[in-house]
């Protein structure tokens, strides 16, 4: 049992993209698009989506058993789960039924919601529990199935979004703290840039009761003023994370942003100085999945072998809030 003052190092990795895949040419044949538009403007070439047998539990759990088994460490280890994610199964939470679906009984699990910060924010909050000598073994998942909330007909947003699930197993250690840096923002006054909102219709109750029923609608997007916040913004949250862990641009061997559009992940890598061949991408094969999008990209560059145990990895997430974070961290045990 480590106690207070605990380190943390993020030991196990694993992720789960759904078979179905919808490339931009087959995009093409629902909305007015092409396949050059969208590889131009976006870098995406196609995206796996749910089909409507497949929950996002289901999903997250397969990234999770594979980061639990990389950890080497049972389900039962476990102390706490935390799911990001703003597509659950179910609106009062999808993470106590992923617990349940892994057996991992010891754990106390939630939801975290911060939309595509959502990860950052999640690792960042399961290294505190660490640090304070609260829990052990902490299992962090990004998952999302934002196929489930796009409007099909929007050319806009329809083209930008994929589903999938990514997952980490942070733990405890008193060899020295991998987490090195962090920075997390918010700016609600940004918030009409990106929704997902509820929007229901009145409805009397009786005489004097009024609620409102009604759904979430589908997602809306400013795209150019989010373009605009994320190539401003994510140098900038780097930067103090990298400050916060007292190394300079050149100390990162892997970039790893929310995979959003590759002009934003261009033009931010370009801003911080940061060679192409630091810079991880896989949107061209999933898209925009959201929570999912850094775990995933993690998990694959971990099994191509680019990361290795000991490297230096800047993660960042932004999206809606809006919301933005960076963190450093030492890959590995
Ligand atoms: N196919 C063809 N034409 C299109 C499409 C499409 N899929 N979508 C828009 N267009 C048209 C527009 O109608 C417009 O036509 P017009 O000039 O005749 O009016 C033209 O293409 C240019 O449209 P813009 O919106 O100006 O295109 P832009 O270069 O800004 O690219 C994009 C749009 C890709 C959405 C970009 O703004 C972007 O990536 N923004 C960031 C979005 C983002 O990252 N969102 C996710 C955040 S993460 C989260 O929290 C979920």
């Amino acid at each position: 049992m480590i106690g207070q003052g605990a380190g943390i190092a993020i030991i196990g990795s694993g992720s789960a993209a759904p078979a179905q895949v919808l490339d931009n040419n087959n995009l093409a044949q629902l909305v007015e698009t092409s396949d050059e538009w969208i590889k131009t403007r976006t870098g995406i070439g196609k995206r796996h989506l749910a089909n409507p047998l497949t929950s996002l539990s289901e999903l997250s759990v397969q990234a999770a058993q594979k980061a639990i088994a990389m950890a080497g460490i049972a389900a039962f280890d476990l102390d706490l789960i935390i799911l990001a994610t703003s597509t659950p199964d179910d609106l009062f939470g999808s993470a106590s039924k992923i617990q349940g679906l892994l057996g991992a009984t010891k754990a106390v699990a939630f939801d975290l919601t911060a939309a595509c910060s959502g990860f950052v924010f999640g690792l960042i909050t399961a290294s505190q529990f660490i640090r304070t000598g609260v829990y052990q073994n902490v299992l962090v998942i990004g998952a999302d199935v934002l196929s489930r909330w796009v409007d099909w007909s929007d050319r806009g947003t329809c083209v930008l979004f994929g589903d999938g699930a990514g997952a980490v197993v942070c733990q405890a250690t008193q060899e020295g703290d991998r987490l090195l840096g962090f920075e997390m923002f918010s700016d609600g006054s940004q918030n009409s840039s990106l929704n997902l909102a509820y929007q229901g219709q009145p409805k009397t109750l009786n005489e004097e009761v009024a609620i409102a029923s009604g759904t979430y609608q589908p997602v809306t997007m400013n795209g150019k003023e989010v373009y605009r916040f994320a190539v401003e913004k994510v140098p900038e949250v780097i930067e103090k994370a990298l400050y916060n862990a007292n190394l300079v641009v050149e100390d990162v061997d892997w970039l790893i942003l929310h995979q959003a559009n590759q002009r934003i992940i261009d033009a931010v890598a370009s801003r911080l100085k940061v060679p192409a061949h630091k810079v991880i991408s896989n949107l061209a094969e999933y898209g925009n999945t959201s929570a999912a999008s850094i775990p995933l990209a993690l998990d694959e560059a971990i099994a191509q072998g680019k990361i290795k145990a000991g490297d230096t990895i800047a993660i960042s997430g932004f999206g809606a809030g809006l919301t933005w974070g960076a963190a450093i961290f030492k890959w590995g045990k």
